[in-house]
């Protein structure tokens, strides 16, 4: 299949790799992604509450807030790796977890809406997730030749730029057990762009690497952040790293966002108590 080319523009860090153009849907101004009252629930425990938000093609979008406000369940139901209970999750116009019938109406996704509108989207967990028993090509690989259907060929040319991207373009033949957290996460990374997704989803992605690792991964992401049209959304405690990358902030408290604004704006004057205590403990 014809594949385009990845969505990085050319920087120093990403020379090898190709501009994408600008999606035309682009310029009509509607959100990229819009949660519409989502609820999640797990038994009789309400996580998200009638969660609002939306987010523009492009846009950078760090959440924060306390353990346990659901920022990863947003994450992984954006991934379609949960189920909403309740509302709609609206990805450039489409219906994510929902199918519309002939009828118009909304009803559950099917396993067949889910696998397509999951490749718009990427994500890097916090524990890496690559598949041990591949080496670092094949994670990279496998999803673009089992998922999109690029030919084997194609897709080693990709994984290999996108390993000389992250700084790994010696480590093709090795097993993630030999690499280091910091490079489990650059091959990680590198895996979900090799699915050249529209939206980068990223959970805590530097809190399980030893502290003189984490410098490398940011400097990375904001890379990606600044020189792509990949809209990135970011649950992150790296504070500068959310100055430096996210236009917006949104902080969420008992499964609401209850201030959204500036990272200039929330992390120096956030007109919500709640806010203002949380930053007191992480910062
Ligand atoms: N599979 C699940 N089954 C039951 N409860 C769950 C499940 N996944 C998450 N939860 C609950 O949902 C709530 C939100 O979890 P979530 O992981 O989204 O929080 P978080 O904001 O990412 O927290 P942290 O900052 O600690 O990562 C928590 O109370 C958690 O216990
Ligand atoms: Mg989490």
């Amino acid at each position: 299949m014809a594949t385009e080319p990845l969505p990085l523009q050319k920087t120093a860090a990403a020379a090898a790799v190709d501009i994408a153009p600008v999606p035309a849907t682009s310029q009509t101004g509607r959100p990229l992604v819009r949660f519409d009252n989502v609820v999640k629930r797990y038994g009789d425990h309400v996580v998200l509450d009638g969660l609002d938000f939306s987010v523009r093609r492009g846009e950078n979008v760090t959440l924060i807030g306390p353990s346990g406000s659901g920022k990863t369940t947003i994450l992984r139901l954006l991934m379609t790796l949960e189920k909403v209970s309740d509302g709609v999750i609206w990805v450039d116009g489409d219906p994510l977890s929902h199918t519309r019938a002939p009828d118009g109406s909304l009803r559950p996704a099917t396993e067949k809406h889910l696998r397509k509108a999951r490749k718009k989207i990427g994500m890097v967990f916090q524990q890496f997730n690559l598949f041990p028993h591949m080496k670092v090509l094949q994670n990279i690989t496998e999803a673009p030749v089992s998922v999109l259907g690029m030919g084997r060929d194609e897709a080693e040319t990709r994984a290999r730029e996108l390993l000389d991207l992250v700084g790994l373009s010696g480590k093709t033949d090795a097993h993630p057990s030999q690499l280091s957290g910091g490079q489990q996460q650059r091959v990680a990374i590198a895996r979900a762009l090799a699915m050249q997704p529209e939206i980068l989803l990223l959970d805590e992605v530097t809190s399980a690497l030893d502290p003189e690792l984490v410098a490398g991964v940011l400097e990375l992401l904001s890379d990606i952040a600044r020189n792509t049209d990949i809209t990135m959304l970011c649950v992150t405690h790296e504070m500068n790293f959310a100055r430096d990358v996210s236009e917006t902030v949104l902080m969420f408290d008992a499964g609401r966002v209850i201030e959204s604004g500036s990272p200039e704006k929330i992390f120096t004057d956030p007109a919500h108590e709640r806010t203002r205590e949380f930053l007191t403990a992480v910062l």
